[in-house]
C-alpha cells in the first residue's frame, strides 16, 4: 500500500519525505487555508519536494470552471492530480482531464455506486472519506471493502485512496482490504511507529548494554 501525506504544511512533507515515507500528497481547501499560502506557490513547492502524485483541488462547481482551473493547476507540475468532487459536473470534468493523459482524483466519496461511477469515469484515484463516515455512526471500512470488490469484479484501473483517515487502525484497515492508497495526516504517520513495547524494551536493553561496560567498533 502506498502512503500519501494529507497536508499542505511544506515542513512536514520534507521530513517525512526524507524519511522514504512519502509515495504522494493530498491537499484540498481547507489544508491550503491551514497552510496560510497560495494554493500555486504551495503546490509548485510540494511539487519540487514529492516525485508521486499531488493532488489540487478545484474549487469551480460547474464543467467548464473546473476545467478552466484544472488548466492552471495542470501548469504548474507534470505529477499535479487534478481533484474533482464527486458531482456529475466533477465526473464530466474527469473524463476530460483523463483524455487529456492528467492523473485524476475524484473525492468526497462517501458510497460504493459513487465510486463504480468514478472509474466508469476514468478517475485515476477515488477518495472515500472513512473518517467522516464513521463519525455519522456508519462503517468508513465496509465502504473501502465494498469498492475494492466492485473494482476487482470488473477490473478497474481506478486505485481506492483511503482518505479522511484519522487513527492507526484506518491504516491497518486499509492495508488489510487491499487500499491502494492511505493518504494520512502527519500525526498518524509519525504515530505509526511508536508502540509502547518497543520502547520498554529497548530501554531494558539500553540499561543491560552500559552494564557489559562494552562499545561497539
Ligand atoms: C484528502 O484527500 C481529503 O481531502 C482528506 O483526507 C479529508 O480529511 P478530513 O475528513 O480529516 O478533513
Amino acid at each position: 500500500m502506498k502512503f500519501f501525506v494529507d497536508t499542505a504544511d511544506i515542513k512536514e512533507i520534507r521530513e517525512l519525505n526524507e524519511l522514504g515515507l512519502v509515495d504522494g500528497v493530498t491537499t484540498n481547501p481547507s489544508l491550503i487555508l491551514k497552510s496560510g499560502g497560495k494554493i500555486d506557490e504551495v503546490t509548485r513547492q510540494i511539487c519540487d519536494i514529492v516525485s508521486g502524485p499531488v493532488s489540487a483541488e478545484v474549487t469551480a462547481t460547474d464543467y467548464a470552471g473546473m476545467m478552466a482551473e484544472a488548466k492552471v493547476l495542470a501548469k504548474i507540475a507534470d505529477n499535479v492530480a487534478i481533484k474533482v468532487p464527486l458531482t456529475f459536473d466533477g465526473l464530466k470534468a474527469c473524463k476530460a482531464i483523463r483524455s487529456e493523459g492528467r492523473m485524476v482524483n475524484v473525492t468526497l466519496c462517501f458510497s460504493a455506486t459513487q465510486a463504480l461511477l468514478a472509474a466508469k469515469a476514468g478517475a485515476s484515484f477515488i477518495s472515500p472519506f472513512v473518517g467522516r463516515l464513521d463519525d455519522t455512526g456508519i462503517e468508513g471500512m465496509d465502504l473501502i471493502s465494498e469498492i475494492r470488490q466492485i473494482y476487482d469484479n470488473y477490473d478497474f484501473a481506478t486505485e481506492i485512496l483511503v482518505a479522511s483517515v484519522r487513527t492507526i487502525n484506518h491504516v491497518k484497515d486499509a492495508a488489510l482490504i487491499g487500499a491502494d492508497v492511505a493518504t494520512v495526516p502527519p500525526a498518524t504517520l509519525r504515530a505509526l511507529v511508536k508502540h509502547p513495547l518497543t520502547d520498554k524494551g529497548l530501554e531494558t536493553f539500553l540499561a543491560d548494554w552500559a552494564k557489559t561496560g562494552q562499545k561497539i567498533g
